[in-house]
């Protein structure tokens, strides 16, 4: 049986790094990007052995340049074979403490979260049309409902799950699976930014897991984890506005 493929962004670090090495352990090809080289070495040198050295790869992609996409998409199927599952995991992440509406950091969210997404679903889907393979992006169960201080942020993790539900329609007629990856806290130099307490906060092999087992094992459009945090703010999703302000004024005096 021929290899299987998994590119992953962002792979230099947090979720997608320790997901590539979940993923390298059990013989999968696997490629990942990031804006940043040095990182992206440092990460290889991690985790490379003599067993893992045909399997694992590195391309410098930063999504926001739409070019570098796209060759590191043509790099990815001409040089190393097709791709099996594409983890759209790449994202920038800024908690804004203070409530202030900082334009600047709206722009950089928009461009990376939801540009840079944009860009790869674009070049893969010709790379990858007719082939039953999977593309996933990692979004945010903060993206079910706005929370405070989180704007920027969350509406681009809201946008992200909302375009994952609309291309699981569009893409399935075109033979693309289209799947979303919802994970609670996880601890990761980003949420390490943050200022309060995480509930269930996680370690990153953890969420490696759950992804692994959730896009190789099972069909299911959502992979969540941990079920308890996921599943309270799924509640909150549903929660009548009255209920769902007046449980953040409790919360925190929102
Ligand atoms: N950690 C959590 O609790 C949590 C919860 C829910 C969802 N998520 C989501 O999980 C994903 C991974 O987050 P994480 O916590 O693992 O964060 P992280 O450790 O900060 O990783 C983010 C990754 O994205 C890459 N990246 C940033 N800008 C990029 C760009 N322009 N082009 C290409 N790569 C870029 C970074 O590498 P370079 O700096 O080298 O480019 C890094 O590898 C994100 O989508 C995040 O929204 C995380």
């Amino acid at each position: 049986m021929s290899k299987r493929i998994i590119w992953i962004t962002g792979g230099s670090s947090g979720i997608g790094f320790a997901t590539a090495k979940h993923f390298l352990k059990r013989n999968w090809v696997v490629i990942i990007s990031s804006s940043n080289l040095k990182k992206l070495n440092d990460a290889k040198n991690k985790i490379i052995t003599n067993d893992n050295i045909d399997n694992l790869h590195i391309i410098k992609c930063d999504i926001t340049d739409k070019k570098e996409v796209i060759n590191t998409i043509s790099s990815i199927t001409n040089k190393i074979g097709d791709i099996n599952i594409a983890l759209l995991n790449a994202a920038a992440y800024s908690p804004n403490k203070n409530q202030d509406f900082d334009i600047s950091n709206y722009e950089l969210l928009i461009d990376v979260n939801l540009k840079g997404t944009l860009y790869c679903i674009d070049a893969l889907k010709d790379a990858m049309k007719g082939k039953n393979n999977t593309i996933a992006i990692v979004s945010s169960p903060i993206g079910y409902r706005g929370w405070p201080t989180s704007g920027a942020y969350g509406m681009t993790k809201a946008a992200q799950l909302n375009l994952s539900e609309s291309l699981f329609f569009d893409f399935k007629k075109i033979g693309i699976n289209f799947r979303v990856v919802n994970p609670g806290f996880i601890d990761t130099e980003a949420t390490r930014l943050n200022s309060f307490k995480m509930p269930f906060l996680k370690s990153a092999e953890f969420a490696a897991e759950k992804i692994f087992n959730g896009l190789v094992h099972k069909k299911k459009f959502e992979i969540y984890f941990p079920f308890l945090i996921v599943f309270f703010v799924k509640i909150l999703r549903i929660m009548p506005y009255k209920l769902y302000f007046y449980l953040w004024k409790k919360i925190g005096n929102f």
